[in-house]
């Protein structure tokens, strides 16, 4: 799919982010690199671009697709949380955008062996990055407890303990070591009329919940969220693409709460904590239209926000 990446919401990101000459953009999943390549095309003649992937292969794709903007960017093997630390390390002061596209590109999703898609039988991996224990260990060291809050609580999934209770059972007998192994045992965890009642495949959220534990995908954009405005100079603009609620979530909170900051009783008159917002909301963006949806069904549960960084210090 590398050829064909569609980058999600491409006019919408753009337009928040307002790229301009001799801007300095943040792209924190880089990815195929497609929204860095239109923010550089934007920025032109003299922006400049720092880009970051936990994915050593998203690297190798992005900068070949950016090899026409060469001394306009610095790509870095690194996940986001570090986005401060780059930045310091680039001595080129504060950022005039950020952007995250979070979640899975489809080039991880369609590659063989890495285990993200119950559609194919492949080794239970699901790491985005090359560190730390995969799928198949934390599946096979969590308690049946552990097992069923982690579905709860990153899976949404409604039969949580059931699962987690046949997954001990199973694991007992033999390991679960590949993705059709799991989602077999997930699917026969669950009563027939439960799974005909589903619209996704019955696996879909243990899937998804083993995914965002793996990674530490929400840990992730916490610690980013605590940084961002660090990153960025008054006026900056923050845009976040984010594909569940899980996610988007974390994201409308803090945007919420850097715009009112004042913790003062709602019945005192002036503000005494004197705390002042760190960013505007930008206005709607929200949602791709149906258009994009048709041409690119990844982009369906895609929710967009942004902000723009006041002069307050953070
Ligand atoms: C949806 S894709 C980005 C696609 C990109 N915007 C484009 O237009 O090609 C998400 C990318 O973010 C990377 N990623 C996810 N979490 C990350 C993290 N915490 N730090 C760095 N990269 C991350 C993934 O490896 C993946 O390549």
């Amino acid at each position: 799919m590398a050829g064909h990446h569609r980058p999600v919401m491409l006019a919408e990101v753009v337009e928040s982010l307002a790229p301009r000459p001799a801007g300095l953009y943040l792209d924190g999943t880089l990815g195929a690199g497609g929204h860095a390549a239109e923010v550089l095309a934007a920025s032109a003649p003299d922006g400049r671009l720092l880009g970051l992937d936990r994915d050593p292969r998203a690297l190798e794709l992005a900068g070949r697709r950016l090899k026409n903007f060469s001394g306009r960017i610095k790509l870095v093997q690194a996940t986001f949380d570090n986005l401060e630390r780059e930045l310091t390390a680039l001595g080129a002061g504060l950022a005039d955008g950020v952007l995250l596209d979070l979640g899975l590109s489809s080039m991880q999703l369609d590659e063989e062996g890495r285990g993200f898609s119950f559609r194919r039988d492949e080794p239970l991996d699901m790491r985005m990055g090359a560190h730390g224990p995969g799928a198949a260990e934390l599946v096979a060291s969590s308690s049946e407890e552990e097992l069923a809050s982690l579905f709860k609580r990153l899976g949404e999934e409604p039969l949580a303990r059931r699962v987690a209770r046949a997954i001990v059972r199973e694991r007992a007998k033999e390991p679960i070591a590949t993705t059709g192994r799991l989602a077999e045992v997930v699917e026969g965890a669950m009563p027939m009329a439960e799974r005909r009642k589903r619209r996704l495949h019955p696996a879909t959220q243990v899937f998804q919940a083993l995914r965002l534990a793996v990674n530490d995908e929400l840990g992730m954009l916490e610690r980013f969220l605590e940084q961002a405005p660090r990153l960025l100079r008054p006026g900056g603009r923050l845009a976040v693409l984010s594909y569940h609620s899980l996610e988007d979530r974390r994201v409308k909170k803090a945007i919420a709460a850097w715009a009112n900051p004042c913790t003062c009783p709602p019945d005192l008159p002036v503000c005494a904590c004197g705390r002042l917002p760190l960013f505007k909301p930008l206005g709607k963006l929200g949602r791709p239209g149906e258009a994009e949806v048709a041409l690119n069904p990844r982009a369906r549960s895609a929710r967009l926000r942004a902000a723009v960084r006041t002069e307050a210090a953070a």
